[in-house]
């Protein structure tokens, strides 16, 4: 999986340190970005020891115990624990990805986690998502398409163009590629980002669908679209191993050939 160099707050200080129970034989150091919009000592690396013998084995299952057992205070999201919901999202050693699908046992002696770089932070490790799912809604993401079904009430598709979206529909929406993009890192309130981009494309790809000229017409913008410079972070280091940044350029040729 891709390393970043995260953009680290210099102003992050070493916070609070909870030595593992009595008698664990097999511990782990949990370093945990901590900030609290009520609080104070602002942000700060909290390292939490745990016993990893008495513990599952990904790193939300060591953030869950911390919280069960240590520290009620950390805040962070998680639904579903295997990989499906995407809200677990943040960043793991240098790399964002889902801590319900990321194993404690890193071959390191710690494990240092952040939330998704670039993002205002509401609390801990809870990115503010907000602008995301606005720029998520301008897209439109549903079927667009005034006619009548034919026959029956589906809408049938034939195998070949069902294949089409493969390695788009199984997008969770994780927000890990877009905030590991440099472009979106920096006008991430105009350059709509990897994982609203590939969204696009998975409706413009639809066969059902009908939209397609006006969605090209909306995306064919100097920023919304254009801002994308072919970094490829977005595609190394989605955790679904889906590849944005292929998305992106199909997009870009459909806007090329509508000229
Ligand atoms: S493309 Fe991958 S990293 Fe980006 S939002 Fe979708 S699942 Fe997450
Ligand atoms: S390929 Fe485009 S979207 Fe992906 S990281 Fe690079 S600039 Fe961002
Ligand atoms: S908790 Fe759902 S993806 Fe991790």
């Amino acid at each position: 999986m891709a390393e970043f160099t995260l953009p680290r707050n210099s102003k992050v200080e070493k916070g609070e340190f909870y030595p593992a129970p009595k008698g664990a034989k097999n511990t782990k150091k949990v370093n945990v970005y901590r900030w609290d919009p009520e609080g104070e000592g602002n942000p700060r690396l909290d390292t939490y020891e745990i016993d990893i013998d008495k513990c599952g084995p990904m790193v939300l299952d060591a953030i869950i115990k911390i919280k069960n057992e240590v520290d009620s205070t950390l805040t962070f999201r998680r639904s579903c624990r295997e990989g499906i919901c995407g809200s677990c999202a943040m960043n793991i050693n240098g790399t964002n990805t889902l801590a319900c699908t990321c194993a404690v046992e890193n071959g390191k002696d710690e494990v240092t986690i952040y939330p998704l770089p670039h993002m205002e932070v509401v609390k801990d490790l809870v990115p503010d998502l907000n602008g995301f799912y606005k720029q998520y809604e301008s897209i439109e993401p549903w079927l667009q398409n005034d006619e009548e079904p034919e026959g029956d009430d589906e809408r049938l598709q034939s195998p070949e163009d069902r294949a089409k979206l493969d390695g788009l529909y199984e997008c969770i929406l994780c927000a890990c590629c877009s905030t590991s993009c440099p472009s979106y890192w920096w006008n991430g309130d105009k350059y709509l980002g990897p994982a609203i981009l590939l969204q696009a494309y998975r409706w413009l790809a639809d066969s059902r669908d009908k939209g397609t000229e006006r969605r090209l017409e909306s995306l064919d913008d100097a920023f919304k679209l254009f801002r994308c410079h072919t970094i490829m972070n977005c595609t190394k280091t989605c955790p679904k191993g889906l590849n944005p940044a292929k998305a992106i350029a199909e997009i870009k040729k459909m806007v090329a050939e509508r000229l």
